[in-house]
């Protein structure tokens, strides 16, 4: 479901070129489990940035699903990530003003899907993920854990076609 040719993603900084990832390419299918390691610095997160559709290469190919997706309009781009990708944040991405309920609702929101379909759904999750008492809490309000446990539901919600998750466990206790 994920093909990547030869891509590359550098930042120039005063004509230099710093290259972050170079000659990347690999398959990815689905009902695969692949994970991404390397040292701090190496690339991952600017790689499942370009795999998450937030950041594009500087060169390559990336298709999703058969999509050319460096060639689609941004319109495009969100409607793919919005009906497939469910993204969890190296450092959580939670919208502050909203609450757990309200951040694990909002790619139900965009996908437009019903009400009683949107409650079940969520109330599901609160209680798998064991924060049912903290659905009104805001995120300043949580420990960085159950932060990164609202990210985590917040990816699953929409019921994506695939999950990118950046060092999910890194605030997490083992079980
Ligand atoms: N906007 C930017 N401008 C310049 N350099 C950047 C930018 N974003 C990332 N980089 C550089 O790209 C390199 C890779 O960063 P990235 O966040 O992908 O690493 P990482 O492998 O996820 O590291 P970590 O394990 O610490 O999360 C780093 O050297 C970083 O400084
Ligand atoms: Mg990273």
């Amino acid at each position: 479901m994920i093909e990547l040719k030869n891509i590359e993603k550098y930042y120039a900084n005063k004509g230099v070129k710093n290259y972050v990832l170079r000659h990347v390419t690999t398959t990815i299918k689905q009902g695969e489990f692949v994970s991404i390691m390397g040292p701090s610095g190496a690339g991952k997160s600017t790689l499942l940035n370009i795999l998450g559709m937030l950041e594009e290469p500087t060169y390559g190919t990336y298709e999703f699903l058969g999509e050319d997706v460096t060639s689609l309009n941004e319109r495009k781009r969100i409607e793919l990530y919005r009906n497939h990708i469910g993204f969890v944040f190296q450092a959580y991405h939670l919208i502050d003003e909203m609450t757990v309920y309200e951040n694990i609702e909002a790619p139900l929101l965009y996908k437009k899907i019903g009400g009683s379909e949107r409650k079940s759904r969520i109330a599901d999750l609160l209680d798998r993920f064991n924060i049912v008492a903290k659905k009104d809490l805001f995120p300043n309000q949580l420990s960085g854990g159950q932060q990164q446990l609202v990210g985590i539901a917040r990816a699953l919600a929409a019921q994506p076609s695939i999950i990118l998750a950046d060092e999910p466990t890194g605030n997490l206790q083992s079980a």
